[in-house]
C-alpha cells in the first residue's frame, strides 16, 4: 500500500483527531494543526498554530511544504458562533466565515503544487448537516455551504489532475464543538436529537472512517460530492 502523507486543520480533537488517528493506524503520516497539542499521541509532526491569524497560517503552511508533499487535506477546522438572526454581529460573521472558508483555500493552495506534479491528491471539507437549514446557525450554515461550493467548483478544477474534492456533511457528533454549543439538557441539544431518525449522535470514528476512505486511494472515482453523515437526518423523519 502506498503511504502517503496527509495535512489535517484542527487536528487535536474531535473529528480531526480520530481523523489522524485512523491514517496512522493505516501506516499514513499525518500533520496535524490546531492551536493546543492533543492530549494523545500523534502520527506524525504537530503543529501550533491560531488559524484564525492569516500570516501565522501562511508561515506554518510554508514551513510544512517546505518539509512535506502534502498528498491529501482535511479541511476540518471549524468556528459556529449560533445567534439568532438579529444578535448576529458582523465580526462574528466574519470570523465564521474566514476560518471555515480562508483556512481551507490557503491548506488547499499550498499543498497543489506536489498534487499536481504527481497527478494525484485527496481534498476533503468538513460541511455540516446545517447547510440544509438549522435557526441560529445563519454564518455558520453560510460558511459551510461555502465548503460545499469549494468542494463542486475544485472538484472540476483539479480533475484534469487526478485531484478529487468531496465533502462531508456530519450531522451532530458527540465532540467538544458539539457539546459547547450544545450543552447537555439544552433545547438545542434535544431539537437536534429528536430529529435524527437513527435517535442517536454521531461518533468521532464513524467520520474518522467517512474521511479515511475519502482520502484514500479507492475512492478515486468519486469527486464533487457531498456525503451527508447524520444518521439520517437530511432525508427527514422516522415514524416515532
Ligand atoms: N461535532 C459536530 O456535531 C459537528 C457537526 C457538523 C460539522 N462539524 C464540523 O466538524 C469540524 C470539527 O469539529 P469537531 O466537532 O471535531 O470540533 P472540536 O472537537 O472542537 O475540534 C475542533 C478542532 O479545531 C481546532 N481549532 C479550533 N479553532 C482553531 C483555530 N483558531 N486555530 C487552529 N485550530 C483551531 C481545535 O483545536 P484547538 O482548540 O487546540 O485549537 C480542534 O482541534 C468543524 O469544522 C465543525 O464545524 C462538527
Amino acid at each position: 500500500m502506498t503511504k502517503r502523507t496527509y495535512l489535517i486543520t484542527g487536528a487535536s480533537k474531535g473529528i480531526g483527531y480520530a481523523t489522524a488517528q485512523r491514517l496512522g493506524e493505516a501506516g499514513h503520516t499525518v500533520v496535524g494543526l490546531a492551536r493546543t497539542q492533543p492530549n494523545g499521541d500523534f502520527p506524525g509532526p504537530f503543529i501550533t498554530v491560531d488559524l484564525s491569524d492569516r500570516q501565522a497560517t501562511a508561515d506554518a503552511l510554508a514551513d510544512i511544504t517546505s518539509d512535506h508533499g502534502i498528498d491529501g487535506i482535511l479541511n476540518n477546522v471549524g468556528l459556529v458562533h449560533p445567534a439568532p438572526l438579529e444578535e448576529i454581529t458582523l465580526d462574528q460573521l466574519d470570523a465564521v466565515l474566514d476560518l471555515n472558508l480562508r483556512v481551507a483555500l490557503q491548506t488547499t493552495q499550498a499543498a497543489l503544487p506536489h498534487m499536481k506534479a504527481q497527478s494525484w491528491g485527496r481534498i476533503v471539507q468538513t460541511s455540516s448537516l446545517v447547510t440544509v437549514g438549522v435557526p441560529f446557525r445563519t454564518s455558520y450554515a453560510a460558511a459551510k455551504s461555502g465548503l460545499i461550493s469549494f468542494t463542486r467548483s475544485w472538484a472540476l478544477e483539479l480533475a484534469p489532475h487526478a485531484i478529487t474534492v468531496n465533502a462531508v456533511a456530519p450531522g451532530p457528533v458527540e465532540t467538544e464543538l458539539f457539546n459547547t454549543n450544545n450543552p447537555p439538557g439544552s433545547e438545542s441539544r434535544q431539537r437536534y436529537i429528536d430529529n435524527i431518525p437513527l435517535k442517536r449522535t454521531g461518533t468521532p470514528a464513524e467520520l474518522a472512517a467517512i474521511n479515511a476512505f475519502l482520502l484514500g486511494e479507492e475512492s478515486g472515482f468519486i469527486t464533487g460530492q457531498t456525503l451527508y453523515v447524520d444518521g439520517g437526518s437530511s432525508i427527514g423523519h422516522a415514524p416515532s
